[in-house]
């Protein structure tokens, strides 16, 4: 194994160009990015997209980007939103505390900063639901300022440039503090949505494609021949199991029967089927009305923490709900609610 370099290349400015270069020829032509030679993109499509892609992948979080902006072209605009209408356009998107996030902090700019975003990473860091990454990407993409925004695919690159032994997670800090050796004035958002476009197409985490990096002239990681090897992890604990009901009542006219979800806990605030508790052992579960309950079926969804078995029961029936048309419920229901209704209206 050759030795770790624990410096920048002493060629930086070679090394930065290499890259640079290949973002000119081979960046990503993405829905929230200034097309090359424009002035930056708006801070407000840099946050939001920034914010989505913390929880999706670039194709997914696409669709999202496009309705939000559509519906609520400024920050003011999303200021002025109803919680509810903000965190239904989000369903699907997953993990809603950061719906709520959003639209705390889209509130702050609009009441105490005049609708501007504030220029400099430590002003994004003081918004409420503005943490390290964001802080960081939206004053290098945004504001053109020298910030170092580091994250997972910037960290496996990282990772493999200077063949780093540490183990994930305790490695993070090494990292960021290694990428942090790369960073300068010139261009920084580029260079920020170079490293993680490198990351998403070249260096990805399975099979890299050695052949296509502007960098392997510097990879330590490439140099050993495995650079497939890094990130290492620290094995994980498997995620638990839960299991739990879900009740889909209709009625004549089509509707399905929803509840508003407890604000804390998972999916706090959102709209949803009524459910059991999701516990780790299968509860006996008692639906939200007397109703002649068919089983149809199980669904599985996979959270964060745990993965979710749910049965899902049908019946037509009455009762104190918010009666929505199944259409409807379909595509504004967290996926785990849509994927249970889907079950039902197939059974
Ligand atoms: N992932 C998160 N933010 C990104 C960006 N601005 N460009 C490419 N990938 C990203």
């Amino acid at each position: 194994m050759p030795p770790v370099p624990v410096h920048p290349p002493a060629d930086l400015s070679a090394f930065r160009a290499a890259l640079l270069d290949w973002y000119d020829a081979h960046g990503r032509t993405l829905a929230w990015r200034a097309s090359p030679g424009a002035a930056s993109p708006e801070p407000y499509r840099v946050w939001l997209s920034e914010v989505m892609l913390q929880q999706t992948t670039t194709p997914h979080a696409t669709p999202y980007f496009h309705s939000f902006t559509v519906r609520w072209p400024t920050v003011s605009d999303l200021a002025a939103a109803g919680d509810s209408d903000v965190m239904a356009a989000w369903a699907g998107l997953g993990y809603y505390a950061r719906a709520r996030n959003l639209l705390a902090c889209a509130r702050a700019v609009a009441r105490d900063h005049g609708g501007v975003f504030p220029d400099t990473e430590a002003g994004l860091l003081a918004l409420p639901g503005v943490g390290a990454y964001t802080a960081a990407a939206v004053a290098a993409i945004a504001f053109g300022r020298a910030a170092n925004v580091v994250d997972g695919n910037v960290e496996r690159v990282m990772s493999r440039l200077f063949a780093v032994e540490t183990p994930l997670p305790a490695a993070k800090p090494e990292l960021k503090r290694l990428a942090a050796t790369l960073v300068a004035g010139d261009r920084p958002g580029d260079w920020a949505q170079a490293l993680m476009d490198l990351g998403a197409t070249v260096c990805r985490p399975g099979r890299p494609t050695c052949e296509r990096c502007p960098l392997t002239r510097w990879c330590a990681g490439f140099r050993t021949g495995a650079p497939e090897r890094y990130p290492l992890k620290t094995k994980k604990t498997e995620r638990p199991h839960r299991t739990g009901t879900a009740w889909v009542l209709r009625d004549a006219a089509g509707r399905v029967a929803l509840v508003r979800r407890p604000d804390k806990g998972l999916l706090g605030g959102m709209t949803g089927l009524p459910t059991s508790d999701w516990s780790v052992d299968a509860a006996v579960a008692s639906p939200p009305v007397a109703a002649d309950w068919q089983d149809a079926g199980a669904i599985e969804h996979v959270f964060t923490h745990f993965s979710l078995t749910l049965s899902v029961q049908t019946a037509t029936g009455t009762g104190d709900f918010l009666w929505t048309h199944a259409d409807e419920a379909l595509v504004s229901l967290p996926t785990v609610f849509s994927k249970a209704l889907e079950r039902a209206l197939a059974s």
